[in-house]
C-alpha cells in the first residue's frame, strides 16, 4: 500500500477494513467512505469550513438529552428520515403510507375509552376523529391500538413545556370497537415550529428555508399479525403541505376537516398491511 495522497486517499483508508468484519458493515462502511471522500472532493472545503462543519456536528451533539434529540431533527430536516422510512415501507396500494415517527412520540400513552377526549388543558377549537382500522382488503381489525398524539393549541408537545402542560396531554391509546372503528375527542391540530433554538434551526435560517410543519396528529397502529403503521392525518387547506420542514406530507394523508354546529369533525380510515 502506498502512502495516502489525493488521488489515493478513499483507498488508503478502505484498505484497513480487516478481512473479518461483519459482511453488512462493511457493505455500510466501504459505501460511506466513498460517498465522504467524493462529497470532499467535490466541493473541496476550506480548512475554516471544514472546521465550522465539525462545530455544527459537535453543537448537534451536545444539545441532545433525554428529551432533545437534535440528531434525529437534522436527519429529518435533510430529507434523511423520509428517505430511510420510504426504503423500509414499502407498501401496496391501498394499504396506509408510513411517515415519519418524529422525536416527540412516548411510550406508554393512557390507555381510553372510544369517545374519550385527550384534551387535559381545555384550549383549542374542540374536534371529534372518527375512523376504522382495516386490513388491505377492508376487513376492519377489532382490537386494535390507536396511539395518538399531537401539539396543544400553543403549538407545543406536553414534553417542550413539562409543569406548564399537564402530563400526557394531546395524548392517548385507544382500542377499536368490534367494527375496527374508534373515535376521539381533540382539538384542531395547528401548524407548528420545529424546535430552532439549536444548530439546525442555525442550518434552517442559512439555508433560507422556514421550520414550520403543517397541522396534523400523529398515530401509531398497532394489531397482532400485522405490519406497525407509524403515521400521521394533515389538515387539508393548510399552507405549509408543501413546505413541511421535515418532508412528512403524503397527500392520501391529507384529511378534511369537516366544520360542525359544536366543533370540528375528522374521519380517517388506516388500511394495514398483513405481516
Ligand atoms: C413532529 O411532527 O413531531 C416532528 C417531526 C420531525 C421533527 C420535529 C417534529
Ligand atoms: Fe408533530
Amino acid at each position: 500500500m502506498n502512502y495516502f495522497t489525493e488521488d489515493t486517499s478513499e483507498a488508503a483508508v478502505l484498505s484497513r477494513l480487516d478481512d473479518g468484519v461483519d459482511p453488512r458493515f462493511r457493505e455500510i462502511m466501504e459505501s460511506m467512505i466513498k460517498h465522504l471522500h467524493g462529497f470532499i472532493k467535490d466541493v473541496e472545503p476550506t480548512m475554516d469550513e471544514w472546521f465550522q462543519a465539525v462545530q455544527f456536528l459537535t453543537a448537534t451533539g451536545q444539545i441532545c438529552d433525554d428529551k432533545r434529540q437534535e440528531w434525529i431533527l437534522a436527519s429529518d430536516t435533510l430529507g434523511v428520515s423520509m428517505l430511510v422510512d420510504a426504503i423500509n415501507h414499502r407498501r401496496p396500494d391501498g394499504a396506509t403510507e408510513n411517515t415519519v415517527l418524529g422525536p416527540f412520540h412516548v411510550d406508554g400513552a393512557p390507555e381510553r375509552a372510544l369517545g374519550d377526549s385527550i384534551c387535559l388543558d381545555g384550549k383549542g377549537v374542540r374536534c371529534v376523529v372518527r375512523g376504522t382500522v382495516a386490513d388491505e382488503q377492508g376487513n376492519p381489525i377489532s382490537g386494535a391500538k390507536v396511539d395518538v398524539w399531537q401539539t396543544n393549541d400553543d403549538g407545543f408537545y406536553d414534553v417542550q413545556q413539562p409543569g406548564q402542560q399537564p402530563d400526557m396531554n394531546m395524548r392517548g391509546l385507544f382500542t377499536t370497537d368490534e367494527n375496527g372503528r374508534y373515535e376521539y375527542i381533540t382539538v384542531k391540530p395547528l401548524p407548528y415550529s420545529i424546535p430552532t433554538d439549536g444548530p439546525v434551526g442555525d442550518m434552517l435560517v442559512a439555508m433560507g428555508r422556514h421550520a414550520m410543519r403543517p397541522a396534523h396528529i400523529h398515530y401509531i397502529v398497532q394489531a397482532p399479525g400485522y405490519e406497525t403503521l407509524v403515521t400521521h392525518i394533515f389538515v387539508k387547506g393548510d399552507p405549509y403541505l408543501h413546505s413541511d420542514a421535515v418532508f412528512g406530507v403524503k397527500e392520501s394523508l391529507i384529511v378534511e376537516f369537516h366544520e360542525i354546529v359544536d366543533g370540528m369533525r375528522a374521519d380517517f380510515e388506516v388500511k394495514l398491511k398483513a405481516l
